[in-house]
């Protein structure tokens, strides 16, 4: 998510009431909320409240910022009767009807903080509302909720969609407390993304089904935001190995490679990635006349949102290696001096050219369950943390509500919040009948792209740890009754019997000449 950089925020000193307010146009009303932060995000939520006939206070530390959000303002007629410029937080805050909503469109981390406590120093009451919206740490928030209790009521709202979304309808997931919910309802509905009952997008100002939820307590908005981010990242590395897999083993061009997925986006695997990277691969460089993908260079950033989700799998005991692998990915694609020194070592193999329609529907088939897994391994980590804090996080809704809006948008969301519906503690996305039947149809071809990865050595990683969740996760009995006994050999960390209740263990006196079991007490 693009925010106002952290130079955009300082300390604000002095107080000027009287002429730290810069009144864009009459304004007889006080305002229904305030925006700290005119950043990109800041900037695009404040004019999608005013489309939404809302008034609004905007502030940012940076005065170009605050220009430049004036000017996005006053180039609407009808806006500018609506919003009020603020110089200073005490007439940002003064401008405001009470209990006062402030939301946050600032950087996440340290600056969250600091802002609050500018907040709190230039008038915020003990009932008033601070909503952060930016990509915070979930952990952060739930610590933010209780150490401003008692100052101010820090509410959470995470915003998914970029710039666009937040311009004209985003995906946003709210947390803290529920009477804060209710409080800020008619806003975010408004602001949401609409789509209608099929789940398919409505255009901005349509009525339809927002996709807004209250999620739960602090925090639970920001992780169920920073798997969706987990998510994206799986999504976005399984589009690539496929446009890898067309390219070397297809033997296509980018367009068509983006032809073939605009069809692909037609069906099942209809999502909003998907119809950006068609777009993405038919782009001609205008500089060098050749596909614009063509010349990007290939090294992936991140800002670690991804990283966060991969950590928080790995250390909540959470299968999710497609997401783990999709941040690795990013990180070798990042190592490029490595990657060209080994390619000269290694030059590979030389790829056997197919380009069947049977190969391009294998890779359909192969991106389709290896997605259905990613989509699996970030429900199956939100489970278990929401058990870990105790909260019912309902997960029909926040499929529901990622239908529209946020970047990881697709169609397929819909049977997602199907089978919740169907089981709201479905233990696993494979285990409903529906997705059981999509991945049984498909499985042959899946791993007939898998041998083809490993025998003609492409990259496609991704896919690969999509097919070994899969078959890590459907093995009845598993490679792990050697494992505990390697640990008790070297380590006398025992094991659990089979023939024995789960309670009991045993070490097994493995060296010395007569080898005999006791059970640990
Ligand atoms: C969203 C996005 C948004 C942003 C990520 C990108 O939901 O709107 O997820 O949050 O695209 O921050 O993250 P990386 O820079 O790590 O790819």
């Amino acid at each position: 998510m693009t925010h106002s950089t952290v130079s955009d925020i300082d300390i604000v000193s002095d107080i000027d009431i009287v002429s730290d307010i810069d009144i864009v146009s009459d304004i007889d009303t006080v305002s229904d909320i305030a925006i700290v932060g005119l950043g990109v995000m800041g900037k695009s939520l404040t004019l999608n409240l005013l489309d939404n006939g809302f008034c609004v206070s905007g502030y940012d530390a940076n005065p170009s910022t605050t220009d430049r959000a004036k000017q996005a303002i006053a180039d609407e007629p009808d806006f500018a009767q609506r919003y009020l410029s603020c110089d200073q937080l005490t007439s940002l805050i003064q401008s405001l009807k009470t209990p006062r909503i402030v939301a946050l469109s600032v950087p996440a981390g340290k600056v969250v903080d600091l802002v609050i406590e500018q907040l709190l120093e230039h008038g915020l009451h003990s009932d008033d509302i601070v909503i952060d919206t930016g990509n915070s740490l979930w952990t952060d928030s739930i610590r933010r909720a209780e150490q401003y209790r008692g100052q101010c009521r820090v509410f959470t709202t995470a915003v998914s969609g970029g710039e666009q979304g937040a311009r004209f309808g985003a995906s946003l997931m709210a947390s803290g407390d529920a009477d804060v919910w209710q409080q800020v309802l008619p806003m975010w509905h408004a602001i949401a993304a609409k789509i209608d009952p099929q789940g398919r997008a409505l255009p901005a100002l349509a009525s339809g089904e927002p996709c807004a939820a209250f999620i739960g307590p602090s925090g639970s908005g920001e992780l169920v935001k920073m798997v969706h981010n987990g998510i994206e990242y799986a999504d976005m590395q399984l589009i690539c190995e496929a446009y890898q897999l067309l390219k070397d083993i297809g033997g296509m061009s980018c367009a068509e490679i983006g032809q073939v997925f605009a069809r692909w986006n037609e069906g099942a695997l209809n999502s909003y990635l998907l119809e950006i990277s068609a777009d993405i691969l038919q782009q001609t460089d205008p500089a060098s006349g050749k596909p614009l993908v063509e010349m990007i260079r290939d090294r992936a950033g991140q800002k670690g949102t991804g990283l966060w989700t991969a950590t928080h799998a790995l250390e909540s005991g959470s299968p999710a290696l497609t997401i783990v692998q999709a941040v690795s990915s990013r990180a070798s694609s990042a190592q490029v001096s490595v990657r060209l020194n080994l390619a000269k070592l290694f030059p590979g193999i030389r790829k056997q050219q197919d380009s069947s329609q049977d190969f391009i529907d294998a890779v359909e088939d192969a991106l389709y369950c290896a997605k259905i897994c990613a989509y699996a391994q970030g429900f199956s980590l939100m489970a278990i943390t929401a058990r870990e804090q105790k909260w019912s996080l309902n997960f029909a809704e926040i499929a529901r509500i990622w239908r529209g809006g946020c970047i990881i948008r697709a169609a397929f969301l819909q049977s997602i919040a199907a089978a919740y519906d169907r089981q709201a503690d479905l233990p696993n996305l494979l285990a409903d009948d529906f997705f059981r039947q999509e991945i049984g149809k498909r499985q042959q071809k899946w791993r007939s792209v898998a041998a083809r990865i490993c025998e003609q050595g492409v990259a496609a990683p991704a896919t690969l740890s999509a097919l070994s969740y899969f078959d890590s996760m459907t093995e009845a009995v598993c490679s792990a009754n050697l494992l505990p006994a390697q640990r008790d050999y070297f380590g006398a960390h025992s094991y659990q019997r089979i023939d024995q209740g789960e309670g009991k263990s045993f070490h097994f006196n493995w060296s010395d000449a007569v080898r005999s079991e006791t059970e640990r007490t």
